[in-house]
């Protein structure tokens, strides 16, 4: 009896001493994993905690490895570059369909998800930033920073009002795309003069109304332009499009434009394809 007594503490202690060594592991190795995202092994904590700002933005809805490692470069949908570890793709389309739990239309339709495009100034080395197919509603906002972007999909969501003057910042933008939306003021291109090297323009299926502005002018790389499906309604005059010597494609169907079909003046040599049914809308 004496025996297994003396046994049973020598146990007791034995076993008590392999607990601490346990927890003294694991207390090691959580903060080697806290100060190694900390001192950059991961990604940067402003990337981090914008990832999770973002998450907030739709309700929580997200990939569900958002948030479980602390270096975002681990999660589903983000691409880092593997040298700096900084953020450079972000595929964050179509998230209601994907992770919305039971997602359904008339929960799409009560969504009211709120960009707010300020909150991705902090990745400095992003270049793709994929946004389309959400139900996000409200302004069309805008961002600085961002000086590496160069393809913006914002399509397919429910976002209103005109093109922001801080989408100019983004000059190393090739691709914008804003189809689908809302958008409902009357067209201009003030805002994206500067964007010199902007190939890809889809505007199409919105709601933006008046000409095709002179300024598109001045975006001289542009390659395709899609204005199809919108409400312009001024007389159809493609002179902004002269000095466009790149363009390929142009679309500027299911409009209202007025007046003649200026096709026959001959502008536009260097067109390859034309997907324009203005001879629907003329006379209109
Ligand atoms: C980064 O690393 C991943 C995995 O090792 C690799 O698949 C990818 O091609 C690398 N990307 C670049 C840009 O080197
Ligand atoms: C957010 O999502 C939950 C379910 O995940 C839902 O019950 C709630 O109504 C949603 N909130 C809004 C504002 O849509
Ligand atoms: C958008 O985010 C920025 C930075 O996170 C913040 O300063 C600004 O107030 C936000 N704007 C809106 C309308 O919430
Ligand atoms: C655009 O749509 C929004 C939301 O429906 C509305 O509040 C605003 O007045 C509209 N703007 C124009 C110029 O029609
Ligand atoms: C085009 O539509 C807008 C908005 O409905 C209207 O204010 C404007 O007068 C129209 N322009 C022409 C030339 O019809």
């Amino acid at each position: 009896m004496g025996l297994y007594y003396h046994h049973s503490i020598n146990d007791g202690f034995s076993r008590r001493a392999l607990i601490i060594m346990r927890i003294t592991l694991l207390i090691v190795i959580i903060s080697m994993i806290m100060l190694s995202s900390k001192f950059g092994v991961g990604c940067p904590v402003e990337e981090y905690e914008a990832l999770l700002e973002f998450k907030a933005s739709c309700n929580g809805t997200s990939p569900p490895s958002w948030g479980k490692h602390s270096d975002c470069c681990l999660w589903e949908r983000v691409i880092c570059n593997n040298n700096t570890k900084q953020v450079s793709e972000l595929h964050l389309h179509d998230l209601f369909w994907s992770y919305y739990p039971e997602g359904n239309w008339n929960l799409y339709e009560a969504q009211s998800w709120h960009l707010n495009l300020s909150i991705f100034s902090s990745f400095r080395e992003l270049r793709h930033l994929d946004l389309s197919f959400n139900p996000f509603t409200g302004l069309l906002s805008s961002t600085t920073g961002l000086k590496k972007l160069k393809v913006l999909d914002l399509s397919d969501n429910q976002l209103t009002g005109e093109i922001p003057t801080s989408l100019g910042y983004l000059t190393s933008l090739e691709v914008l795309n804003l189809g689908l939306n809302e958008l409902n003021a009357s067209l201009s291109l003030k805002a994206l003069v500067g964007l010199k090297k902007l190939k890809v323009l889809d505007l199409s299926e919105n709601q933006f109304t008046g000409e095709i502005p002179m300024s598109l002018g001045y975006l001289t790389s542009l390659e395709v332009l899609n204005l199809g499906l919108n409400e312009l309604n001024a007389s159809l005059s493609l002179k902004a499009l002269v000095g466009l010597k790149k363009l390929k494609v142009l679309d500027l169907s299911e409009n209202q434009f007025t007046g003649e079909n200026p096709l026959s003046l001959g502008y536009l040599t260097s067109l390859k394809v034309f997907l324009s049914r203005i001879e629907e809308a003329k006379g209109a």
